[in-house]
């Protein structure tokens, strides 16, 4: 048993989203309305136990408003998850999550995330030392896809079959379909009904062009899954969590005051420059979209190049 037994059912999880899910953005969608459990984006372990270490450690600082949450880790080196997973627990997080899913090249070819779905013995060398990292209470869940270049249910298998997972999150897509065709659901209702048989504890996560909650209510109804986690959907709504969301009546001013927010918290977070302002770029088309002069805003927005510049012009509207 852990916290996860405790969620509601179906939970709900905002999923990770490099340069976008930080400690920020997720205090602001903890604001609007908070999903019942957070990732952080992806960090990389062998970085983290590296000479390098300082330039990552922004990436797992959150506040208390974001509890519960996973860190979201990757890598190559099982040493490298063990201790940095050992580290998480200290820090208060409320488990680790391990990214055997990311598609991006750059990952792949050096045999990381996605990858080891085409190289169980390693992904299962991660898994155990992340585990004896952890100790047997404390959650540990990986998130990944369908299959690296064909649907391959038989790696859902395969990591079910070890029993040792708390939690699985599946985008219902490979690798190789990166986020061009629809996601696949009922390959998700085959990874519950697996986990049926297989490991009766591990809770499933659905994943893939959810953009509502009641959108997720109904898919984890139809498939048999624990959990829904929602990830672009946020852009187009910050309250996706919500059950009456109140976004399409928001005006231009609501809008913007909670982009200003948003960057004022940036602001105090990052007051040694750890992250890059241009991070902040991508938050145009959550905050300034569907109202008169919204486009010529996001270009004037993409002009600016400090978050006081930003500021300014968000302050003169
Ligand atoms: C900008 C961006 C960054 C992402 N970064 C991560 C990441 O750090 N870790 C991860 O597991 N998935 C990452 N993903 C994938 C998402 O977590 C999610 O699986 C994917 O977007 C599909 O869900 P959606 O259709 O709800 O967006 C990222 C996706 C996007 C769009």
């Amino acid at each position: 048993m852990t916290f996860l037994d405790e969620l509601p059912e179906p939970f709900f999880i905002l999923a990770p989203m490099d340069d976008v899910t930080d400690t920020v953005f997720r205090q602001i969608v903890a604001d609007c309305a908070k999903p019942d459990l957070f990732f952080t984006e992806f960090v990389n372990v062998d970085g983290l136990q590296s000479p390098g270490r300082a330039k990552l450690l922004h990436k797992l600082e959150f506040s208390q408003k974001e509890k519960p949450i996973f860190a979201q880790l990757w890598g190559l080196k099982p040493e490298n998850f063990k201790k940095t997973a050992a580290e998480a627990k200290a820090m208060g997080y409320d488990g680790v999550d391990l990214n055997m899913g990311c598609p991006v090249k750059t990952v792949i070819k050096n045999g990381a995330c996605a990858a080891l779905i085409n190289n169980r013995e390693l992904a299962l060398e991660i898994i155990k030392a992340t585990r004896e990292g952890v100790g047997d209470d404390f959650p540990v869940s990986v998130k990944t896809r369908v299959g690296f270049t064909t649907v391959e249910l038989d790696w859902v298998e395969f990591l079910l079959s070890q029993k040792i997972l708390n939690m699985l999150s599946i985008h219902g897509r490979t690798a190789k379909q990166l986020s061009k065709v629809p996601a696949d659901w009922d390959l998700l209702g085959q990874a519950a009904a697996m986990r049926d048989s297989l490991s009766p504890a591990t809770k499933i996560v659905g994943n893939g062009d959810v953009m509502s909650r009641r959108q997720g209510l109904e898919l984890a109804k139809k498939h048999n899954l624990d959990g829904v986690m929602i990830g672009r959907g946020i852009f187009d709504n910050p309250f996706a969590f919500a059950e009456q969301s109140p976004w399409a009546d928001f005006t231009k001013e609501q809008k913007i005051a909670l982009f200003r927010k948003h960057v004022e918290l940036f602001v105090e977070t990052y007051r040694n420059n750890e992250r890059r302002f241009e991070t902040l770029r991508k938050f145009c088309k959550v905050y300034i979209s569907d109202f008169d002069g919204a486009a010529e805003l996001r270009a004037e927005f993409m002009k600016t190049e400090t978050p006081q510049e930003a500021l300014a012009l968000l302050a003169g509207l």
